[in-house]
C-alpha cells in the first residue's frame, strides 16, 4: 500500500521485554488462582482489583484463557505451576460445561468469547473431553440466534424483537468457534452460517472511510440492511475504538477461515483508520474520535489490534506482514512502558486505563469499568506477547 503510516520514532518491544512480561503474567496469574479458581474474575476491576464472580457473565472465558496461555508459558519454561495451571484451567472447563448445559446466561452470541479460549483451548492444548463437548454445545447454542432472512446471528435480546434485530462487529471473533465445530464434527451447518454472517457483517458495519458501526439492523420482514447505530461508543458516526479493533482481529480471522483475499485489503483499511487515529503514545482512546485531552482510554484495544495484526501478517507478503509485525511490536511496547501491571500491588490485573462501556449524551450504553483493567484486556495482551514469544497455535 502506497503512503501507510509509520510511526518513526517508536520503539517495539524487544525480545527480553516480551519475557518479562510473560514472567511477570505468569506470577501474577498464578497467585490469582487462590481466589479466581471456582470463581472467575468480573469483567473489569474496581480501583484496578478484580473481584470474584460467579460464571455468569460473557466475559468469564478470557480468565480461563489467561490461565491456559500461562500453562503454555509454564510448561514450555518447565515450571511446576504447570501443573497448578492445569489444575485451574480443569476446574473452569467443568464449570463452563455446566453453564452450557443448564443454559446459565447463554442467550446471546458472545458463545466464542465464552468457550473458545476456555474450552477449545483445554482442548487443544490437553485433549480435554469436556472441553470439546462444552465447545460444541456452544457452538449449537450460537446457531440458534441465525437469521435466515438477513443472513446474521444476532446479537442480544430475543429473537422476535424488531429492537434487537441486529449484529454487532464484535460478533466476527464468536465464528471461530463455528468452523471448529464443522472441523470437529463434519457438520457444515455451523461453517456455512458462520461464512454468511461474515459476509452479511463486513458488507454492512463498514464505513466508506473505513471507519465502522458497532451494531449494524435489518429490516425483520425482508432482511434488508437498514441502519448502523452505536452502543459503546461516543455517537452514532463516530469509531468506537475497541469496534475497530475487533474489526481488525475480525477480518484477519474471517481471511484465516475462508481465505477470501478481498478480506486482506480489508482488513489493511480497517487497520489504517485505527492507526491514523491514534493518539501520540498509540493506545487509544475510548473513542477514535478522540486523539488528544482527557477521555479514558482503551487499552484493551491496542492488544485486539496488535493480535490481529500478527495474525494477518502470517498470510499476507512478507514485506507486509514485517510492516504489520513492527507496529504490533510498537504498540505492546507502549502497554509495557506505560500500561502494564508490573506490582501485585497495584492491580490484581495485567493490563490499567481499559474502557468497558462509558455512557455518552449520544450512546445507549451503561457506565463501568471505564479506566480500569478489563478482562479481555489482560488476556489479549497476554495472547500478543505469546504470539510475539513463539509461533503460537491459536485458540480462536
Ligand atoms: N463485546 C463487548 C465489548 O467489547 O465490550
Amino acid at each position: 500500500m502506497e503512503d501507510r503510516i509509520v510511526f518513526q520514532d517508536k520503539n517495539e518491544i524487544l525480545s527480553n521485554e516480551i519475557e518479562e512480561a510473560l514472567d511477570f503474567a505468569l506470577k501474577q496469574i498464578t497467585q490469582n488462582l487462590d481466589v479466581f479458581t471456582d470463581k472467575f474474575q468480573n469483567a473489569y476491576s474496581i480501583n484496578n482489583f478484580y473481584q470474584p464472580i460467579e460464571n455468569i457473565e460473557w466475559t468469564t472465558g478470557f480468565w480461563t484463557g489467561e490461565i491456559w496461555l500461562a500453562y503454555e508459558y509454564a510448561l514450555e519454561k518447565g515450571l511446576k505451576e504447570a501443573e497448578k495451571l492445569k489444575n485451574a484451567g480443569e476446574i473452569q472447563v467443568e464449570d463452563f460445561l455446566n453453564r452450557i448445559e443448564k443454559k446459565i446466561q447463554v442467550d446471546h452470541h458472545d458463545m466464542g468469547f465464552l468457550y473458545s479460549p476456555s474450552c477449545v483451548a483445554a482442548y487443544k492444548l490437553t485433549g480435554n473431553k469436556k472441553g470439546k463437548q462444552a465447545a460444541l454445545l456452544a457452538a449449537d447454542q450460537l446457531i440458534t440466534r441465525y437469521h435466515p432472512v438477513g443472513e446474521f446471528i444476532q446479537a442480544w435480546g430475543a429473537m422476535d424483537e424488531p429492537g434487537n434485530y441486529r449484529l454487532i462487529i464484535d460478533c466476527l471473533l464468536n465464528l471461530p468457534l463455528l468452523y471448529w465445530a464443522s472441523e470437529e464434527t463434519g457438520n457444515m451447518v455451523y461453517h456455512d452460517i458462520a461464512q454468511k454472517h461474515i459476509h452479511t457483517a463486513i458488507a454492512n458495519v463498514i464505513r466508506e472511510d473505513y471507519s465502522t458501526w458497532h451494531t449494524f439492523f435489518f429490516d425483520m420482514k425482508t432482511g434488508a440492511p437498514d441502519h448502523g447505530a452505536t452502543c459503546q461508543g461516543y455517537r452514532d458516526g463516530s469509531a468506537w475504538a475497541r469496534g475497530q479493533a475487533w474489526g481488525i482481529y475480525g477480518t484477519a480471522l474471517a481471511y484465516k477461515y475462508t481465505k477470501n483475499p478481498e478480506y486482506i485489503k480489508i482488513f489493511q483499511q480497517v487497520t489504517e483508520y485505527f492507526l491514523r487515529h491514534l493518539p501520540k503514545d498509540l493506545v487509544p482512546f475510548w473513542d477514535l474520535e478522540f486523539t488528544d485531552g482527557k477521555e479514558p482510554r482503551d487499552s484493551s484495544s491496542a492488544s485486539i489490534a496488535a493480535c490481529g495484526m500478527l495474525e494477518m501478517a502470517k498470510y499476507i507478503e512478507a514485506e507486509d506482514a514485517a510492516y504489520y509485525t513492527k507496529i504490533a511490536k510498537q504498540l505492546i511496547k507502549s502497554l509495557w512502558d506505560f500500561y502494564a501491571v508490573k506490582d501485585s500491588n497495584v492491580s490484581n490485573g495485567l493490563v490499567l486505563h481499559s474502557t468497558y462501556s462509558n455512557h455518552s449524551p449520544y450512546n445507549t450504553c451503561n457506565h463501568y469499568g471505564v479506566d480500569e483493567c478489563n478482562s479481555w484486556g489482560d488476556y489479549f495482551y497476554m495472547e500478543a506477547l505469546t504470539r510475539l514469544h513463539k509461533d503460537w497455535e491459536l485458540y480462536w
